[in-house]
């Protein structure tokens, strides 16, 4: 069955054109100006809707157990809410126990995943301890398809010391791997909880004031001076302020390739949502690296803008209020993160691209071009061209609405953007030549694909 998209806005991260677009099974068959269509195929009219490649999220977080409670999200529901979204891919974090087998890691998260996803997914794989057999498994997930990995500058649970992630990312160089850290120091952060407890303050607000802006910036310092001293590149994930930039910047100008990502929680709120009186209400944003600034916020869309950013990804890691209730009378046991799949592309159009803060083009570029080349999926992934995955994002830039949390597939319960507007919205979602979700309704079951990754290409 052959399919086509005629007369629409093709978007990529060069730019926009009017163009056809063909497909014909799984694949993109043809992009032109103009196409005829055959005997059998479906025209769809699309005269004024913009036609955008499977926006792929790079950071997820379904089914994983976070402090004694697991994500409101596994892959069945996570990967639906994804796809409702937009998102075609996602890339979620495997994540071994310490003293775990990065195989054995593997396996769970392919249990978790395979037979239960609507949208095609892979894995990032977590290191979070390093010795002989680790080092070896490295192979192992090159050729399993996992060609990233995470590691953590904080969480008792899963952070790696500083002599152990000098040693991961030489291993990661032999193999020309890609690893994305989480930037915040455990340190000081541990003291000012000391401080707070001390003090008898157990405020939500407690969460940002103890992880302050600069100890991000701090530890992306510290991790980019391991990385120049090993040469590699890495990639600072949720990257949240402006003191975190600067620093990037800097190693940047003494000559480091960094790529940066950051989510849309960091752009479009800021930390008074901390300062809510309500408990839940505050609890609700509680996410680490935490909210930040007006000005924070500024500067990420100047990054964006000028393309020191690279990728916008959502770190979808949900709870529902329930669980945030564990914390209620310990600010640090609040299980941390944001539900933000569902939200991320028309929130991004909305806010960045209609606002002019940035263009289409990066849109495209951040949402999936950039992140399919980052992480070895490009050109099947992330551009509308032949031969590519007929992954396809229909936009409506007429179809303005709002975002509540009722309509939501997400099991969260809640989303950090309830009644924010939206300008023109989602009208089709194409996963691989099906269409997949219409007027906001998903159509297709567990069809997703595993999808083995090669290497960076950015
Ligand atoms: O609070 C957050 N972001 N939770 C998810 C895990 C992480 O640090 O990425
Ligand atoms: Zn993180
Ligand atoms: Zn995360």
């Amino acid at each position: 069955m052959k399919t086509l998209f005629r007369g629409g806005t093709v978007v990529s991260g060069k730019g926009t054109k009017k163009a056809d677009v063909l497909i014909e099974g799984e694949k993109i068959a043809q992009v032109s100006r103009a196409i005829t269509p055959q005997g059998d195929t479906r025209v769809i009219d699309i005269t004024g809707k913009l036609l955008l490649p499977g926006f792929i999220d790079a950071h997820t977080h379904f089914d994983l157990d976070v402090a004694g409670t697991t994500t409101a999200d596994d892959f069945a529901s996570g990967t639906r809410a994804a796809l409702r979204g937009g998102t075609t891919t996602v890339v979620d974090y495997a994540c071994p126990n310490k003293g775990e087998s990065l195989r054995h890691g593997l396996r769970l998260w392919h249990e978790k995943a395979d037979g239960r996803s609507s949208c095609d997914y892979s894995f990032h794989m977590t290191i979070d301890d390093w010795n002989d057999a680790i080092e070896r498994e490295i192979d192992d997930m090159y050729a399993a398809g996992i060609s990233s990995f995470k590691m953590y500058m904080t969480y008792p649970a899963m952070m790696i010391g500083d002599e152990a992630m000098y040693k991961a990312l030489k291993k990661l160089k032999e193999k020309g791997g890609i690893c994305g850290v989480h930037c915040e120091n455990s340190g000081v952060i541990d003291a000012l909880v000391a401080e707070k407890r001390a003090a008898g303050e157990n405020r939500v607000s407690c969460h940002p004031e103890t992880r302050p802006a600069q100890l991000e910036a701090e530890a992306v310092s510290r991790l980019l001076r391991i990385a120049q001293t090993v040469d590699i590149p890495v990639i600072i994930v949720h990257m949240t302020n402006a003191a975190a930039l600067k620093e990037i910047e800097a190693a940047r100008k003494r000559g480091q390739k960094v790529y940066v990502e950051t989510c849309p929680q960091y752009l479009v709120l800021d930390d008074s949502v901390y300062y809510q009186e309500d408990f839940r209400e505050a609890a609700k944003y509680v996410c680490s690296p935490p909210i930040r600034k007006v000005s924070d916020q500024k500067a990420l869309w100047a990054g964006l803008r000028r393309g020191e950013i690279q990728t916008i990804c959502t770190d979808h890691c949900s709870f529902t209020l329930a669980q945030k209730e564990l914390g209620r009378n310990d600010f640090t046991k609040i299980p941390g993160g944001v539900p933000g799949v569902e939200t991320r592309g028309e929130l991004i159009y909305t806010y960045g691209v209609t606002t002019r803060k940035i263009s289409l083009a990066t849109m495209c570029k951040t949402l999936s071009e950039n992140p399919a080349k980052l992480y070895g999926m490009y050109p099947r992934k992330g551009v509308i061209a032949s031969g590519a995955d007929a992954d396809l994002v229909l936009y409506d830039p007429a179809a303005d609405h709002e975002i509540h949390a009722a309509e939501m597939i997400g099991r969260a319960g809640y989303t950090p953007y309830e009644g924010f507007a939206v300008r023109g919205g989602i009208q089709q979602v194409w996963l691989r030549g099906t269409l997949a979700v219409d007027h906001g309704a998903v159509l297709t079951g567990p069809d997703g694909k595993f999808i083995p990754r090669g290497k960076n290409m950015l």
